[in-house]
């Protein structure tokens, strides 16, 4: 034992008189500079014959060179740890609070691979140190204490080699980034208690499986009832997004509404009256709206009535019907959606368009065609027929705009054949009587009497510009205009009847306008008769 230390004691003299001959120089130039001496590989030997546990002597090949370079470092070292009697003692590596120097010692991995046997602590601690576990430590295998405290280590830590570590009784790993280490997993929370992995990243964290457990108890019940609650919300107030199946048909909402009319927006009012404003709206499906508003105070039962006549006035469909899209009543306001038409209505147009006969028989025949409709299928329902509530499509097809439910008579079908009666012969006339006669509708009727059928070039529109042919038509329609309009005599015209009438006026009407079209051609006269033709 004795020989042992002394050969060994006299290699290490012979490295620090070579080192401390170049004092100044730092580690680095140390190691490009200095080369083993001649005897090198001698005293290796005899070190190796006393000592055979040295760390060198069971490496092979020998490279003699990464040995007498690990021997420089550790004289460097040893001193850098303040370490008395270096090299001869060299019993702990203490780096600690020298980041700027321990990446350098850990880098020389050949010093580690021969680490002095007499090394029995090392501590790295609070370095800031990054990167995985520097394995290369453990190969000091022999050494009790080893602290890295406080740097930024991450990753796993190499377990296995922990356990060839037997006499290591004193392990800091606190104050790292490792990765979590499953209890299963290790042997090394068995041999240490949870002072050597404070806030390592080793330890499973209570506060970790605490926050889940919250996140898991109370954020995904949360989490449910907030989606249920969004979906309820959406159920309630924009079925319009819901998949049309769930859709509740017809009913809209205030919400659906809103959006529709960019939360009625002065833009989109188009009339406002006491107690009821017109917007026009799009819906979410792109279709063009007509939404009346009526914000009054209704009772309960009027609301359910409201309700009642909506669900019936969905029903509805016709050519000549402006289709009711759906309904929306609250306590506060009750609400009707139709379809958007821009066209304008009957009033407007004869005003305005001056029509042709031919024209103004489509109409009516469209009028009467509706009037079949509703009386077969809806005959519960009232409508509108007047010049100003029958309003016209792009196609010109009369559209009858105005309806109203419970507003049964008796007389209930006579009533629309007047009605009709009263139309047909404004629509000849284009007077309104509400305005231009004293008696309104009676003395318009009674007006139109008083020149049939001998003086009738007065009362009909002149602007038609009627041929003798289309003048007899005229004249025949103002006479069924008068049958329906009198209700003192015992016989109306049925529907039927009327019915075809105009159709049969209506088709002479085109047989004549042709007619008129090909003799104004050959006599070279393009009168009325190509007008006629132009507008359809
Ligand atoms: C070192 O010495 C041993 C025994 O004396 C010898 O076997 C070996 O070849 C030598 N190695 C070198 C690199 O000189
Ligand atoms: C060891 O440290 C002392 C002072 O701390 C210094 O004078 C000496 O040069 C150092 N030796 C080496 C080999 O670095
Ligand atoms: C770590 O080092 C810093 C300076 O690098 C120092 O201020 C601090 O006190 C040290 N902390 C510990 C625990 O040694
Ligand atoms: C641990 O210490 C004992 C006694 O000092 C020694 O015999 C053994 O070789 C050491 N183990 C390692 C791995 O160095
Ligand atoms: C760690 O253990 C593995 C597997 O036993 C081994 O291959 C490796 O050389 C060891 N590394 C260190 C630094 O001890
Ligand atoms: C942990 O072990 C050390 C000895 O290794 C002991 O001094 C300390 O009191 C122990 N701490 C706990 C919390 O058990
Ligand atoms: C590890 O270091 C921390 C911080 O300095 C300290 O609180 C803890 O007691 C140490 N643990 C051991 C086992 O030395």
């Amino acid at each position: 034992m004795s020989m042992a230390s002394m050969s060994s004691a006299i290699f290490f003299i012979t490295i620090s008189l070579l080192v401390s001959s170049l004092l100044s120089a730092t580690i680095v130039e140390d190691l490009n500079n200095l080369r083993p001496p001649p005897d090198f590989n001698t005293t290796i030997f005899n070190n190796c014959l006393n000592n055979p546990s040295l760390k060198y002597c069971n490496s092979s090949p020998m490279d003699l060179n990464e040995i007498f370079k690990s021997t420089i470092v550790a004289s460097h070292l040893c001193n850098e740890s303040k370490n008395p009697n270096c090299v001869e003692t060299f019993p702990k590596i203490d780096l600690r609070n020298r980041p700027k120097i321990t990446p350098l010692y850990l880098s020389f991995n050949f010093f580690w691979k021969y680490c002095p046997l007499t090394i029995m602590s090392i501590d790295l601690s609070n370095n800031s140190l990054k990167g995985i576990f520097p394995s290369d430590v453990l190969l000091c295998n022999q050494i009790q204490n080893l602290d890295l405290s406080f740097n930024h280590f991450s990753g796993d830590i190499p377990l296995l080699n922990f356990s060839y570590l037997s006499n290591l009784t004193n392990l800091n790993l606190s104050y790292n980034h490792f990765s979590e280490l499953k209890i299963s997993d290790s042997n090394l929370f068995q041999r240490f208690n949870s002072s050597s992995f404070i806030h390592s990243g080793l330890l499973p964290s209570h506060q970790n499986y605490t926050i889940k457990t919250i996140i898991l108890l109370v954020g995904f019940p949360l989490f449910v009832v907030l989606s249920v609650g969004c979906l309820g919300w959406l159920c309630f107030a924009r079925p319009d997004f819901l998949p049309r199946v769930l859709n509740r048909n017809h009913k809209f909402t205030t919400w659906m509404l809103k959006a529709a009319t960019d939360g009625f927006l002065k833009k989109n009012l188009v009339m406002k009256n006491v107690g009821v404003s017109i917007y026009k709206g799009v819906l979410r499906d792109g279709t063009k709206v007509k939404i009346e508003i009526y914000r009054d105070n209704v009772s309960r039962e009027n609301l359910r009535k409201f309700v009642e006549e909506c669900k019936i006035l969905v029903q509805m469909r016709h050519k000549n019907l402006v289709q009711v899209l759906g309904w929306c009543s609250n306590r506060r306001m009750r609400s009707l959606v139709t379809e958007w038409t821009d066209g304008e209505n009957i009033e407007l147009w004869l005003a305005g368009s001056a029509p042709s006969w031919k024209h103004r028989l489509k109409i009516l025949i469209g009028v009467v065609e509706s009037m079949f409709y509703m009386q077969e299928q809806w005959p519960q329902v009232g409508y509108d027929l007047s010049t100003s509530s029958v309003l016209l499509s792009d196609h010109l097809e009369p559209l009858i705009s105005r309806f109203k439910i419970g507003d049964r008579r008796s007389n209930y079908t006579a009533n629309y054949i007047y009605k009709f009666g009263l139309l047909l012969l404004e629509m000849i006339a284009n007077r309104r009587p509400s305005e231009e006669f004293e008696r309104g509708e009676a003395g318009f009727i009674e007006y139109i009497r008083m020149h049939y059928p001998g003086n009738l070039r007065v009362v009909i529109d002149e602007r038609m510009k009627l041929t003798e042919n289309t003048f007899d038509q005229a004249k025949l329609g103002i006479g069924l205009g008068l049958m329906c309009t009198d209700q003192k005599a015992g016989k109306i015209p049925s529907l039927d009847e009327i019915y075809h009438m105009i159709v049969k006026v209506y088709r002479s009407c085109l047989v004549f306008t042709s007619e008129n079209y090909k003799g104004s051609h050959s006599h070279g006269n393009a009168g009325q008769g190509h007008k006629g033709i132009q507008l359809r």
